[in-house]
């Protein structure tokens, strides 16, 4: 009965293949944005969602003690971290996508840039990146405080010590003050290429290498200042208005680090969503960030298909539904239901507050 036998070894053997469409899936890390940690409750159920709906593995990678350092390490000391972790973790060797949420995705990308040594980075999903800078204190609230801070923060921000000590000050891009900016600013100006005597042209090499760049905009979100800063536009140097689109701005037209490149590629994605700042819906992450994590042999279907719909290819959107019911099904949480909420983890905590105050000499009695 030698028959049979092999039979029903040979049965569960398919059904393992066919139901693990992970086996061939790379990685992805998620960098989580200012005043967050992974073990709060959005960003832990977000990199699960992830991880649930594109059957690869994520990992939230923690910066020193999470919401502390988010303020406070300055940001080419997180990136350090982050850059050392991502060497050290086996999993990664093989390639990983990055899936950065806010002030996260200039880690990530000072990761890309700047890490000697790392293992490839194939795609980079960024939700709310501030990538050309952002043009206000991060929100402090309203009252007494907050108004005199903001004011003393913005003549303050170049100074070498809140350079140091306050790590949003690594990209607040005053259009009136950009002479200090590039002079003073420690970390945009150098992620960028901003300056003409230190382009290093192996960040543009590394950034370039990317498979794909996926840009998510948030239609309302009033965090970043202005918002299109996720697609890389800006305001002109000088002024607050208007905002200059992405394609227009010279970082763009002149390459300083290969975003040009990816996009005359198609590799770059400019997806606007609804919602406030990192309040993606569950059907926006399935549509604009899961088929990037997907393994390598879907994923070159299922984005082509995707965006085919922008060109107008019906054929292959046919494809893309195909797909999906081949996918099998995950467990749905309703979508209306926001995993994460960036505009309050940007609030300062009691902690920033009372730091802010001896900043600024401050100190109450
Ligand atoms: C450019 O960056 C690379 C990678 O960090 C570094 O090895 C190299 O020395 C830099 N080149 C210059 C001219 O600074
Ligand atoms: C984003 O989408 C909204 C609604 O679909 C639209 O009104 C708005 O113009 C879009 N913004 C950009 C920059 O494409």
């Amino acid at each position: 009965m030698a028959f049979p036998s092999k039979f029903l070894v040979f049965i569960p053997f398919l059904v393992f293949i066919t139901i693990t469409p992970s086996s061939h899936s790379i990685p992805f890390i998620v960098i989580h944005g200012i005043g967050d940690q992974c073990a709060n409750r959005g960003v832990k159920q977000f990199t699960e969602l992830l991880t649930d709906f594109s059957g690869s593995k994520g990992h939230c990678l923690e910066i020193g003690d999470g919401t502390w350092d988010s303020w406070f390490m300055p940001l080419e000391e997180q990136t350090n971290v982050v850059c050392k972790k991502v060497k050290q973790m086996k999993e990664l060797r093989n390639g990983y996508n990055i899936v950065g949420l806010s002030q996260g995705n200039l880690i990530a990308r000072g990761v890309i840039e700047f890490c000697d040594g790392a293992p490839q980075v194939k795609n980079f999903i960024s939700l709310a990146g501030p990538h050309a800078g952002t043009a206000s204190v991060p929100l402090c609230g309203s009252g007494f405080l907050c108004l005199l801070a903001d004011k003393l923060i913005k003549s303050e921000i170049y100074s070498d010590y809140i350079q140091a000590h306050l790590a949003p000050s690594g990209y607040l891009k005053l259009p009136n003050d950009i002479l200090h900016y590039l002079e003073k600013c420690r970390f945009l100006p150098k992620l960028n290429n901003e300056l003409p005597d230190e382009r290093n042209s192996t960040y543009k090499e590394r950034f370039t290498r990317l498979q794909n760049l996926v840009l998510i905009m948030f239609e309302h979100d009033t965090v970043l200042i202005p918002k299109e800063t996720s697609w890389f536009g800006f305001y002109p140097d000088g002024a607050f208005k208007p905002v200059i689109r992405p394609q227009d701005t010279k970082l763009y037209t002149e390459d300083w680090i290969g975003l040009k490149a990816l996009d005359d590629a198609g590799k770059v994605h400019y997806i606007n969503v609804s919602g406030g700042h990192l309040g993606i819906s569950n059907e926006d992450m399935k549509k604009h960030v899961v088929p990037f994590l997907k393994d390598q042999a879907s994923m070159s279907d299922g984005i082509h298909s995707r965006y085919a719909e922008v060109h107008g290819s019906h054929r292959k959107i046919m494809v893309s539904h195909k797909r999906k019911q081949a996918v099998p099904l995950l467990q749905e949480k309703a979508s209306s239901e926001l995993v994460l909420d960036g505009t309050s983890s940007y609030r300062w905590p009691p902690s920033v507050q009372s730091f802010i105050k001896e900043l600024l000499g401050l100190a109450e009695d």
